[in-house]
């Protein structure tokens, strides 16, 4: 156990004061006032375990250490995951501690058998692999499922995922991703939960507590990995693994919050980022690995480096070779070496050489064991491996309904003239057309992990074929094409607009193909691409009602689709059970609920863009319109096409004005605002109620609003409930001038609504 083994002497010195130490903070909401975090309980004090790991690791010999300080992937051919022989051989050898991308019971039992059979110590393998949205049965991509605002319903989906991929061998999930992300053209903007800290860290939280369940001692648990850290999310120009550059007040307020909240609920690893941050690549980051996340935050979990990038400091211009880029990794703080070789092929050498102190090497191999030790591997190694449990839980039908009612909560109504949602049951005829209206590839998006493509996928036209049955006719044609290549051409149309000639209405799926968003996925228009808005254009000249059902892993620029499409819903890539969720919704079996987690720019030029940006000394308000030496654009507004928090339902709310029970509190006072909702519409439906605060002025400039609490309440037609949020000056911190952490005294103003953009308000004061 760091900390309290003498042995390990380190890094000493855990920051007892918050302020001294510029703690970043985490939402109020998320901590209960005195009582210990998840973490302080998972990882408390065992003495046992303390001893079980000293007596093995003075047993081992350096290269043994270094292997379990490696973690190599298995390939893949036709018939699932294979081992190269070479890395087989390194298991034998002792020269591997994990394994990534192999899974299957038997796979990983097998794998499992030559570590602890032919290796010295019989240390057992970790299993590792990224179940972000879903194993098998895929839920909703991440930012889909933010967009839910249920925690519920998200720490329900992690769970599922670690149910399945627990029972296939599996011990360690690299999710859940927490990147802050407020640029679309980068496209691992899907992983998270977009751009606000407030919803951000309540997410990370839930996927943590998912993932991992309450005991790490049970079968059914996955280690998880809040990654990356950090600041990978703010990558320049929103290309992937570029360079980060900021100060380093929004590094604690806005990017590391929702990796200290995923700490908190207990998360057993932290996986570095690609990018260097402020001239240092974060794999070699002191400053992240150790002072703050060790010394400030106490972390107990272990670090494990993204893939390769150890080796890629080389290129970063940061180490003169791999031998140096492995120094500086494991000194700053990184315990395991994901896919380099780095360590596997130089550490011994530099510790030889005096370049790394054999304790370090000690600190990260316990870290390590310490987390086999607590999945009780060393008392059974193949307890995950379980065939039985693994039929059983494999797209068992509970999990296709949790994944079916997910993927409804996660779908935004962006646009709704005229009610022409929902679809009529008693429809005679739609035109269905698009290239994502019958294409399981795309239904699960990018992430998938061991998600099926090509059987599985319930798409649109399947979903609505089965929803309205055999009276309505659904006149499907692809029509268009997604492929950024497929500019000018129509080929296509023609069959389009003769099934929209013959149907009532038009129900298009259009967006992007899965992998423009996910990794390596970055572009410079948010257009949808290909020749589908041509297609779209055409399709409007017939007046018919045009539906658009939209697929992304990204807010798209999609200002000429808001004009003319009578209705928008945006469906992410929403997995397994997709095309039955699409269908609930259009037809209103489901009503609605989901709020974006991300601004939808009008076009790129207004990128980045966020609900929680500065004032400005020149802001462009209301009552200054077309005046110029402002801060604005001359051919586009400042607003977003659709705000942060922004949704639609089939229903209407009212809101009455917000009270305050106070009109000003004093620190460690607390205030309570309420609101009531009243449902004003004629069908019973679920509104998040959604509070922000403004600090009016600061010892630096304060965002113009920020998420400090909402709720999810169900309200029946004409019913109306009272809602109420407490706050307190806890809510109010930031980093002052002088970097200490706490709120400062003076005036707020408080919104209450439907969305970032509401104007419902009441004022407040701190006092001294
Ligand atoms: C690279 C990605 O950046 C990371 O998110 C992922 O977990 C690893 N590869 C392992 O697949």
């Amino acid at each position: 156990m760091r900390g309290s083994n003498p042995n390990i002497g380190m890094r000493i010195g855990v920051c007892l004061a918050a302020l001294a130490c510029g703690l970043a903070p985490i939402p109020a909401a998320a901590q209960d006032a005195g009582k210990p975090t998840a973490a302080q309980t998972l990882y408390a004090p065992d003495a046992k375990m303390d001893r079980f790991i000293s007596d093995l690791i003075a047993k081992m010999t350096l290269d043994e250490k270094i292997g379990q300080l490696t973690l190599f992937t298995s390939d893949w051919d036709v018939t699932g995951p294979t081992m190269r022989e070479g890395y087989k051989r390194d298991i034998a050898a002792g020269k591997v501690g994990a394994i990534f991308n192999a899974y299957t019971a038997k796979y990983t039992r097998d794998l499992q058998k030559v570590a602890v059979e032919q290796t010295r110590l019989k240390i057992p393998l970790l299993f590792g692999y990224d179940v972000i949205h879903g194993h098998r049965t895929i839920f909703p991509i991440s930012l889909g499922e933010a967009a839910t605002w249920d925690l519920e319903a998200i720490e329900k989906a992690a769970r599922v995922s670690a149910v399945e991929a627990s029972a296939e061998g599996l011990h360690w999930t690299f999710a859940p991703m927490v990147d802050i992300a407020r640029d679309p053209r980068w496209g691992r903007v899907s992983e998270g939960a977009g751009e606000d800290v407030y919803l951000g860290s309540l997410i990370g939280a839930a996927r943590v507590r998912g993932f991992q369940g309450k005991d790490l001692k049970a079968t059914d648990t996955l280690l998880a990995t809040v990654k990356h850290f950090a600041a990978y999310g703010q990558a320049q120009a929103g290309r992937d693994y570029h360079t980060t550059d900021m100060s380093d007040r929004e590094l604690r307020d806005t990017y590391l919050p929702p990796f200290k909240a995923a700490l908190d609920a207990g998360a057993a690893s932290f996986m570095t980022s690609f990018n260097e941050l402020n001239g240092i690549p974060a794999t070699g980051n002191t400053y992240l690995l150790t002072d703050i996340l060790r010394k400030e935050w106490d972390f107990k979990g272990f670090v494990v480096t993204d893939y390769t990038s150890i080796n890629e400091m080389v290129p970063h211009g940061f180490a003169r070779d791999e031998a140096h880029a492995g120094e500086l990794a494991v000194n700053a703080g990184v315990d395991m070496d994901m896919q380099g070789a780095v360590f596997m092929n130089h550490l011994k050498a530099s510790v030889e050489a005096g370049r790394v102190a054999p304790a370090r090497i000690d600190e990260a191999v316990r870290d390590v064991l310490e987390m086999k030790y607590r999945l009780g591997l060393f008392e059974d190694p193949y307890r995950y491996s379980n065939e039985k449990r693994e039929k059983a839980a494999i797209y068992n039908p509970k999990h296709l309904e949790a994944a079916r009612d997910v993927a409804r909560k996660s779908m935004v109504l962006l646009k709704n003239d005229g009610n022409v949602l929902p679809l009529a049951k008693t429809a005679k005829s739609i035109a269905l057309i698009g290239p994502l209206a019958d294409s399981k590839e795309d239904m699960i998006g990018s992430w998938s992990a061991a998600g099926d493509r090509k059987e599985k996928p319930v798409t649109v036209l399947q979903g609505l074929r089965e929803k309205l049955g055999k009276n309505a006719a659904i006149n499907f044609a692809k029509g268009a094409s997604y492929e950024f290549n497929a500019g000018d051409s129509t080929d296509g149309f023609a069959d389009a607009i003769a099934a929209a000639q013959k149907s009532d209405m038009i129900v298009a799926v259009m967006g992007e193909k899965w992998d423009m968003t996910g990794e390596a996925a970055s572009r410079t228009d948010l257009d949808l691409p290909g020749n589908q808005t041509a297609l779209l254009k055409e399709l409007k000249k017939l007046g018919k009602p045009i539906v658009l059902v939209l697929m992304s892993g990204r807010p798209n620029s999609i200002a000429w689709e808001a004009e003319n499409a009578d209705a928008i819903l945006h469906a992410w890539y929403p997995g397994t059970m997709g095309g039955h969720a699409v269908a609930d919704v259009l037809v209103g079996d489901y009503n609605p609920s989901a709020k974006l987690p991300i601004t939808f720019p009008r076009n790129v030029g207004q990128v980045p863009i966020f609900y929680n940006m500065k004032n400005t000394g020149r802001p462009y308000t209301a009552d200054k319109q077309g005046q110029k030496y402002l801060s604005r654009y001359l051919n586009t507004p400042n607003s977003p096409l659709y705000p942060f928090g922004y949704g639609l339902s089939y229903t209407t709310f009212g809101y009455s004005p917000v009270t305050l029970d106070k009109a000003s509190i004093r620190p460690g006072e607390a205030l309570t605002a309420s609101v009531t909702v009243t449902n004003t519409g004629s069908r019973a439906g679920e509104e998040v109620v959604q509070l922000y605060v403004q600090d009016l002025v600061g010892s630096v400039t304060r965002p113009v609003r920020e998420l400090k609490r909402f709720e999810k309440v169900m309200l029946k037609p004409g019913e109306a409930k009272t809602l109420s949020f407490k706050l307190s000056d806890k809510d109010l911190a930031f980093h002052r001038a002088d970097m200490s952490y706490g709120a400062e005294a003076g005036d707020f103003k408080l919104y209450v609504g439907t969305s970032s953009d509401a104007t419902n308000q009441a004022a407040f004061t701190l006092a001294e």
